[in-house]
């Protein structure tokens, strides 16, 4: 297949690029506009592959996307480029708006455009994936069942919001136009190359520097962790195999209290690297909560495993430590972005 992706250097696109280049045949076009959160050095390891090209264009220009489908001319599309930094989108929601809402819109316009001057067996096996989030579905209280396909939208923050409009923008150019789109809608993702102002990776390099560890309210809010290599494998998958139409509602059943992360995280990093001056759990500090804080998200996977043959490979613990030694192994990926790019005052400052 040939598959124009969009977000490819950021931390879940980069992992589906080296997935594709490194575990299929298929060819790749990136499209990534390179925001504060993509590097080219998370697809360095594959971006000589004579399958893989870069084009930095913004999914908000039209003229340029639709310039590279005609050339590219993709039997497939993965749509993963978004904002999403939850607490970004509480400081300023409108760049959530902007490339979620409006840039999804954009793309869409210009691939159903592309769509329809296709023929053929080309016409019909196009396909178009759009790559969302459990927080649509809102959030759940400690005994609620987990989300499926068919829980009811219920967003709570703008960065939630904003992609619930664009999953329904998917949705109806299905509906409308008879447009090939499925929606993958996925937990949350650790692993390698995630940017340093999230939950996990925050909390390794603020322990390795001996920082404070932010834990918001109380540290009970919990997450269900995916393996972002795991989620990758599921994707290309879900390309290969998806129904137009279909949501496929993506986790690991692996949830945990962001405390019980933190706690392992340290616990690691004290096997790995003991701190002459002492366990690091003496480091954490419970901040102000993030305001509108979602207590709960969890998925049921069943159908997705089902309908793609997919399964999580790793549970958290084996994850964790992966993450925990690539952290340890690459401070020259993360140290200039916590030096140039990223501003830390948010770290432990607000007790
Ligand atoms: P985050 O990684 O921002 O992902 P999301 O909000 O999309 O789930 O946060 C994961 C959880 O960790 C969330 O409950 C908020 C919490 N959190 C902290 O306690 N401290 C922090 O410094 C950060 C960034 C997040």
């Amino acid at each position: 297949m040939r598959i124009l992706l969009t977000g490819g250097c950021g931390f879940i696109g980069s992992a589906v690029v080296r997935h594709i280049i490194r575990n299929t045949e298929h060819h790749l076009l990136n499209i990534d506009c390179m925001t504060y959160a993509a590097s080219e050095e998370n697809v360095a390891s594959i971006a000589d592959d004579p399958r893989y090209q870069h084009q930095r264009i913004s999914i908000n220009d039209s003229a340029s996307l639709e310039v590279a489908l005609r050339e590219f001319q993709p039997d497939a599309i993965m749509h993963l480029a978004a904002e999403s930094h939850v607490d970004r989108s509480i400081d300023g929601p409108g760049a959530f708006v902007q490339t979620n809402v409006v840039g999804t819109y954009s793309l869409l316009d210009v691939a159903r455009h592309y769509w329809n001057s296709l023929e053929g067996e080309k016409k019909d096996a196009f396909r178009f994936l759009h790559v969302s989030t459990d927080e649509v579905f809102g959030h759940l209280s400690m005994d609620a069942p987990p989300f499926t396909e068919t829980t009811p939208y219920d967003p709570r923050s703008p960065y939630s919001a904003s992609k619930a409009a664009s999953d329904h923008l998917v949705r109806a150019w299905h509906h409308t136009y008879g447009f090939p789109a499925f929606v993958t809608n996925t937990t949350n993702n650790y692993g390698p190359y995630h940017f340093p102002e999230k939950l996990i990776p925050l909390v390794i390099i603020n322990a390795l520097e001996g920082r404070s560890l932010p834990v918001y309210g109380k540290g009970e809010n919990i997450r269900d962790w995916l393996f972002v290599e795991d989620h990758a494998c599921a994707l290309v998958r879900a390309i290969e195999r998806g129904v137009p139409g279909e949501t496929y509602a993506i986790g690991a059943r692996q949830p945990r209290s962001n405390i019980e992360v933190v706690r392992k995280i340290c616990a690691l990093l004290d096997e790995l690297v003991p701190d002459p001056a002492g366990p690091r759990e003496r480091l954490i500090s419970y901040v102000t909560d993030r305001p509108g804080h979602d207590f709960r998200y969890e998925i049921d996977p069943s159908h997705a495993e089902k309908c793609l043959a997919w399964k999580a490979e790793h549970d958290f613990d084996a994850g964790l430590r992966k993450t925990v030694q690539w952290y340890l192994e690459h401070k020259d990926w993360w140290q200039p972005l916590r030096e140039q790019r990223y501003d830390g005052q948010r770290l432990g400052a607000k007790k």
